[in-house]
Formats: C-alpha cells, structure tokens, sequence
C-alpha cells in the first residue's frame, strides 16, 4: 500500500463521492472534534430502506446516540459539512481499501490508503419496526389521551394515531443533533390544539433523552388550552407550558431552538414559519394543513389544462404551497426538505417541512422562488409577504 500522502480535503471528498455513487462506500467514521468542539464521534453504515440504499449516522454526544438516516446526496452533503469544521479525522471503508484522512491544515488532509478490512455489509435493516414508544410501555400521557391501556397495550381504534406519534418523535429525534446539546431546550408548538404531539415531543426530549426543556403549547381556542394545561400539571410534565394567544403576534423572549406546527390552519402555517425565521430557530418542522391561499390565487391561464379541475387545482395548489414555502426558507438560510409524513393512506396532507438553519442564505434558491412564481403568474404569496416586513 502506498505511504501516507498530502492532498486537498476536496480530494477526499470526490472519493466519497465516487464510492456513493458506486454504491461502494460500506461505511464512514468521523472522529476526533475540531478544537472547541465537544466530544462525539459520528459513524455511518449502509442500510436498504423500502428496497433503496441508505446510510445510517449514528451521532454519539457524551452518552447520547442520536440516529439519522440520509440518502447518498445528503451524506455527501453532511459530511462535507462536518468534516474540517467538526471534525478532523475521516474514515472512509471501501471495498478496495480503507481511506484515513487526517486534516493538517486548512483544507489540506493526510491520505493514507491501506488495505480493505470490511467485508460487504448485509443490507437487511428496519430490525422489525423500533418504535421510540414501543407498544407494551406504559406510557403517561398516551394513556391519559386514551391511546394505549394502563398496561401498555395500544387501544385498536388508536393504532394510527400511535404511528403517527412515532414518526413523529423520528423526526424530532432525527434533527436533535442540530439542537444544542446541553442546557435548557426551547421549544414552541404553534397551533398545539388537543396537544397529543406535544406531550409526545415532551416524553420524548425529557424521558428518553434525559433533556430539560421549556416547552410552550400555543393555541386560540382558550379551552382546549385550559385542558392541556391541566393535563400537563397532573401528569407532572416539568417545562411543559400551554398558552392562549395567536401565532402571528406572539412574542417570547429567549432564544427558540425549534419550532413545531403541525396541521395549523392554511396561513397560520405561513405565520408560524415567518416567526420560527424572525427568532432563527435552529430547526422548524412543520406539518401544513389546508392550503387554500394558492387555490384562490392561481389562474387557471397558468396551466391550462391542469388547474381547470377542482380536485387537480386543489393539489396542485397544496403542493405549489410547499414547493415555495421550502425555496423561502432556503433563500432566508434553511438547509429545507419536503418529506411523507404519515402514509397516503392515512390522509392526503402528508407532507413535513423540515429547516434547518445554517445561516447560509440562498440567492440560487431565492432564484428558484421567483422563477416558480413567476411560472404560476403569482404575484404574491403569504410567507414571502411576512418574511419580508419582519426584514424591513
Ligand atoms: C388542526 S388543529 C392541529 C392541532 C395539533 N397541532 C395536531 O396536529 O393535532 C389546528 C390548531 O391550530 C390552531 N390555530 C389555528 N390558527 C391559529 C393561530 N393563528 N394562532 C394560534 N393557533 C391557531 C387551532 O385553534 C387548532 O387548534
């Protein structure tokens, strides 16, 4: 094998690339924290999810593992983002060797190739399905909700709601690596409702992550609130909090490191994605619901041919909605990705906003934007609208 080598951290990234795109990367560890970084180590294996390629990240902070699953094109985006900022030493397995790079100096690496020491790795994955909150756990609050019994067992005519509160807890334990590690949490759920999901994130970020949080329930409607409040006190959740008030003029003090809203109203979703901005919450998640703002603006002269059927027209219109929800929140600095939610089978408005802040904002995507409106003869549109008198 050839000795140690310098070249660009750039070169080994092409070789990581080359490997995904081979599929022949069978694994990547990053290690050893940049100074001032805390102490934690990421390692990636391939996994099949659906019958597609995947990689599985396993992020270890002190004792916490945090698991995220990416496609090639993410990893690759990840990694280049983590390593030499993050991280110094990368280690990358392929079926012809195995690729250590040390970074020396800034943007240049310390190559060393020696020979493979993995075998192809069995693709099998899943491991049966992992809930967060298994079935069979009692669990407080889905017990008070009434979806599983005091013993644990999950109620039939709840079984879906209890998927749905899973993938849920996925997502949010999935963007916990982007949060900050240690100390109080913040949290806001805009338009909380019934709150199921929001003692679900709780039991989530306290119990299974041992985190402590302020979390904050918002809603119009005074009762349901009062409700959530009352639950939350009998149940003893510390840092759970619910309030009366309207998304759009809320005001908090104190940084918000994410923001939920799931399924609120139409351009409540824009308000409360304007505010996440305004506050630069670290990460915003964010379930639409009933996007009629489009729906009343496209002119059927847009697309003719598509948008002269109601039921086209309307999802059309749904998907328009997100499609430029994600380039604004690209162009102001969100890294975003429009994900399933739940299964269609389930419901038609199945789609999640994920952001993630990364202070880099896009002009390429604010391009993008107006392109798209400008494709849909649109001349305003409600997030923009906000986002831009909260600049002004
Ligand atoms: C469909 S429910 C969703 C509840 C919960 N997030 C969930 O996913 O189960 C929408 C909630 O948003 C609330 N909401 C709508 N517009 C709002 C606003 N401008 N400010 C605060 N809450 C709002 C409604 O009162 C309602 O409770």
């Amino acid at each position: 094998m050839p000795a140690p080598r310098e070249c660009s951290l750039k070169e080994f990234l092409d070789l990581l690339r080359d490997s995904l795109n081979r599929d022949a990367c069978w694994g990547v560890v990053l290690s050893q924290p940049c100074r001032g970084e805390s102490p934690s180590k990421l390692t990636v294996r391939p996994v099949e999810l659906s019958g597609e390629r995947c990689y599985q990240l396993a992020e270890r902070r002190g004792k916490q593992e945090f698991h995220l699953n990416l496609n090639a094109a993410a990893l690759q985006t990840r990694i280049t983002s983590d390593f030499g900022e993050r991280f110094e030493q990368a280690d990358l397995f392929a079926p012809d060797a195995d690729y250590s790079a040390r970074v020396i100096r800034k943007d240049v690496v310390r190559l060393t190739k020696r020979r493979p020491s993995k075998s192809a790795p069995a693709l099998t994955h899943d491991r049966g399905k992992q809930y967060l909150i298994p079935e069979g756990r009692p669990c407080p609050f889905l017990t008070e909700i009434g979806v599983m019994t005091p013993a644990g067992q999950v109620k039939a005519a709840h079984q879906a709601k209890f998927r749905q509160v899973n993938r849920f807890l996925e997502f949010v334990d999935d963007v916990l690596p982007e949060l900050p590690p240690t100390g109080v949490l913040r949290v806001i759920d805009f338009g909380c409702g019934k709150s199921y999901l929001t003692f679900a994130l709780h039991y989530l970020l306290t119990e299974l992550r041992g985190r402590e949080v302020e979390i904050i329930g918002l809603d119009l409607k005074a009762e349901v609130v009062r409700d959530c409040q009352q639950i939350a006190e009998r149940l003893g959740c510390r840092g759970l909090r619910f309030e009366v008030g309207d998304i759009a003029g809320y005001e908090t003090t104190g940084p918000v490191h994410l923001s939920v809203s799931l399924h609120a109203c139409d351009t409540a979703t824009d308000a409360a994605l304007a505010q996440a901005v305004r506050w630069q919450a670290r990460v915003i998640l964010a379930v639409p619901c009933c996007q009629h703002e489009l729906f009343g603006l496209l002119s059927d002269a847009a697309l003719p041919g598509l948008l002269q059927h109601g039921i086209l027209k309307e999802r059309f219109a749904a998907l328009a909605t997100e499609a430029l929800r994600a380039g604004l929140l690209e162009a102001v600095g969100y890294r975003t990705q429009v994900v399933e939610f739940i299964d269609m089978e389930h419901t038609p408005k199945n789609l999640l906003l994920r952001a993630v802040r990364t202070d880099r904002p896009s002009l390429e995507s604010r391009d993008r934007y107006e392109q798209l409106k400008q494709q849909l003869d649109l001349r305003e549109f409600a997030l923009e609208r906000l986002l831009s008198r909260d600049r002004d």
